[in-house]
């Protein structure tokens, strides 16, 4: 009776965002029954690089590359149907199969409105007095989830197969939205298409025909699926550091993104979920704004944004760059309770002459190796350095642990003493085999 212990395994970022979870879960995903997504919506950027073809999806889950994996999008989820179906189409045009999608009929919808009210709140933060803008990805997260807690003004991914509900509900709710953002719209226009009851009903009523086939109740298609013995994978998105609970608050996006949002997002009780995998880069990056203790402002920040790629899966912006802080990756590690670890974009870092990892933080109250997840409190605190010697070999080729630079295993030894969990996968390029899993 009920459902065994330890069915699933999570696959979590420790930073903020961007670590690679993407690569991590096609690369396990043959070996589960579903890759489950548990929360946040198309502000997520995963990429996957198969037989040197990069795909990037936002919503769909990575498993979806695998025809035998079901790929879930579960309940903890907001769907912009729009995204989703441009997705689908993208992929279906490389030949790929996505019959395999399953999405959760209690999702809730991100609707135009939600991408008007996220850009009209972030620009008018922008300048004002009351502080800075969170740097959004102004997909309507924020205010889609709003919805969600608020209850009066929320649409569920169900409510599109329910059109007689969906429409008194819509009539209703972007009456009350418009009238609400007339006040924020007086600096920036409001783009009233995107408050328009009938185009948003007749998208609704066209996402409804495309997207029925795949939604469905995907706690009991989950619970099903391990009483059967057949293990899921959940696929974080976002990051521990983004958590709007314990990330950077209020630099953080609006769902719990660290594993302690997996029960509420798809249904699967504490006690089944086993095996938490943390994904990190060898250094730290960070999209918008919020503290950053380790940032390098300076060219060899330049030069790990350049050896990296560092743009934005999501929104092309530039990602701030910096040392690996093992402060916040300890944190991340104990929230979590990760008990496995997969460091990425080891190969970016070759050719420093030294690499710097951050074991405390200096505050005006003393040295703590603790975090703060505090953004004023974290803003305020100067990193404490252990050098390490650099490694000038490039690792793009390297295949087996035996072959790393000497330099570099003592890196990722240090990392995992300080973090007291053995880092199991190294990964030392973008394509499927270019990952040490000896
Ligand atoms: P939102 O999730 O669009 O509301 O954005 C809130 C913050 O989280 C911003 O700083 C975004 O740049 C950041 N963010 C959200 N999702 C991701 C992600 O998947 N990777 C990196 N940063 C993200």
């Amino acid at each position: 009776m009920g459902t065994p212990r330890a069915a699933a395994t999570g696959v979590i970022g420790l930073q903020w965002g961007d670590e690679g979870k993407g690569k991590i879960i096609d690369l396990l995903a043959p070996d589960f029954a579903a890759t489950v997504r548990f929360n946040g919506g198309a502000n997520a950027g995963h990429s996957v690089v198969i037989d040197g073809v990069r795909h990037a999806t936002h919503l769909v889950p990575s498993g979806i590359f695998h025809p035998a994996t079901l790929a879930v999008i579960g309940n903890g989820c907001v769907v912009d149907g729009d995204q989703l179906v441009r997705e689908l189409d993208a992929l279906a045009g490389k030949g790929l199969d996505v019959s395999g999608l399953r999405l959760s009929d209690r999702a809730h919808l991100v609707l135009p409105y939600h991408k008007a009210e996220d850009a009209l709140r972030e620009d008018a933060m922008t300048g004002g007095q009351s502080g800075r803008a969170i740097g959004t990805t102004k997909r309507g997260i924020g205010p889609a989830y709003a919805d969600k807690a608020t209850r009066s003004t929320s649409i569920r991914v169900g409510d599109l197969l329910r059109p007689e509900r969906l429409e008194r509900r819509l009539r209703r709710v972007t009456q009350m939205k418009k009238s609400m953002f007339g006040a924020l719209g007086a600096a920036t226009p409001l783009d009233n298409e995107a408050f328009d009851a009938d185009a948003i009903l007749r998208n609704c009523a066209a996402l409804a025909d495309r997207l029925a086939p795949y939604i469905t109740d995907t706690t009991y298609l989950i619970h099903d699926l391990l009483n059967e013995g057949k293990p899921v994978l959940i696929e974080g998105a976002n990051a521990t550091l983004l958590d709007v609970d314990h990330g950077t608050y209020p630099f953080v996006t609006s769902s719990n993104s660290s594993a302690l949002g997996i029960a509420a997002g798809t249904g699967i009780p504490p006690r089944s979920i086993g095996d938490v995998i943390g994904v990190f880069k060898a250094y730290c990056t960070r999209v918008g704004a919020g503290p950053f203790p380790t940032e390098l402002d300076n060219p060899l920040g330049a030069r790990i944004r350049e050896r990296g790629n560092e743009f934005g899966t999501t929104t092309g912006r530039p990602r701030r760059c910096g040392w690996l802080d093992l402060v916040a990756l300890r944190y991340a590690c104990m929230v979590n309770g990760v008990s496995r670890l997969a460091i990425m974009l080891l190969d970016v870092l070759a050719g420093f002459e030294a690499l710097n990892l951050c074991t405390a933080y200096k505050t005006a109250s003393g040295t703590t190796d603790r975090f703060t997840p505090d953004a004023d409190a974290l803003e305020g605190v100067t990193p404490v350095y252990e050098e390490m010697p650099g490694f000038g070999e490039e690792l793009t080729g390297v295949t087996s642990r035996a072959d790393l630079p000497a330099n570099a295993v003592q890196y990722i030894d240090r990392i995992a003493e300080f973090v007291g969990v053995p880092i199991e996968i190294v990964s030392v390029g973008p394509d499927r085999v270019q990952t040490i899993m000896d």
